[in-house]
């Protein structure tokens, strides 16, 4: 059983440009992309605050688009209840911040929210093994957590495999999210990996030599291409 998601395009809000932001929203609107992506932090658990939840429900009344949280914070749950009102559709929490990873997922959830559970690098997999039931997609970051810019660790493309793989054998069919310079170049590899949602910032949506448009044309190339490596790479071992 092969899993097969489109793949989505899942731009970091953090890299946009504020002083364009109302205009670069209208742009991703336009451009399609299937998930504003928004990395809330509280200094704590990882080092940085990029965005409060105020920038979302003031986002939120002048756009469509599905709002993607990546929570990273100690207090998961009392995050979790002041986004619900706000109006997101996907929440990720990380696996190593939630004591309670089954009852916050349950808690997602009993809003009508998507619940993801985000793994940092070194995190095993095997840590999703009693929450199968309780997840709708995984988080691989595929950068340590909190700062955009940052280079891809070296194991990234081998824990996108492997998670493709746990996901199969335990017969769970979830998408993939992966998150951290998702750029033009490892987007095909991460894709032939088994990435199905990218969550694409500095390294490529927002990357500073190109438009947003231009860009997202890049990105949907690269997936393009990677679909390419994921289908011959099916063939191959089959
Ligand atoms: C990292 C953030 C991401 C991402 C930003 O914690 O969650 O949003 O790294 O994109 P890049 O890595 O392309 O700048
Ligand atoms: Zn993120």
């Amino acid at each position: 059983m092969v899993r097969a998601f489109p793949v989505q395009i899942a731009p970091s809000m953090m890299c946009a440009d504020v002083w364009q932001l109302a205009e670069q929203v209208r742009q991703l609107e336009q451009a399609g992309v299937d998930y504003l992506h928004f990395d809330v932090m509280d200094a704590h658990f990882v080092p940085n605050m990029p965005v409060g939840t105020v920038f979302l429900e003031q986002l939120r009344v002048h756009t469509e688009v599905p709002f993607d949280v990546h929570l990273m914070v100690d207090n998961n749950d009392f995050f979790v209840q002041l986004l619900a009102p706000i109006g997101v559709q996907s929440i990720s929490v990380h696996a190593e911040s939630a004591v309670h990873l089954d009852r916050t997922l349950g808690l997602i959830r009993s809003y009508g929210i998507k619940a993801g559970v985000a793994l940092n690098p070194a995190t095993p997999l095997s840590v999703l093994h009693y929450v199968t039931e309780q997840m709708d997609y995984v988080l691989i970051m595929t950068v340590n957590p909190g700062f955009a810019g940052q280079r891809m660790v070296p194991s990234a493309y081998r824990k996108i495999r492997d998670c493709r793989l746990f996901l199969e054998e335990n017969g769970v069919e979830v998408p993939i999210q992966v998150d951290g310079n998702v750029s033009f170049d490892r987007i095909p590899h991460m894709v032939a990996a088994g990435a199905d949602i990218l969550v694409t910032g500095t390294s490529s949506v927002f990357h500073r030599d190109g438009t947003l448009l231009d860009n997202i044309a890049r990105v949907r190339q690269a997936i393009a291409e990677g679909l390419r490596m994921r289908h011959h790479d099916s063939h191959q071992f089959a």
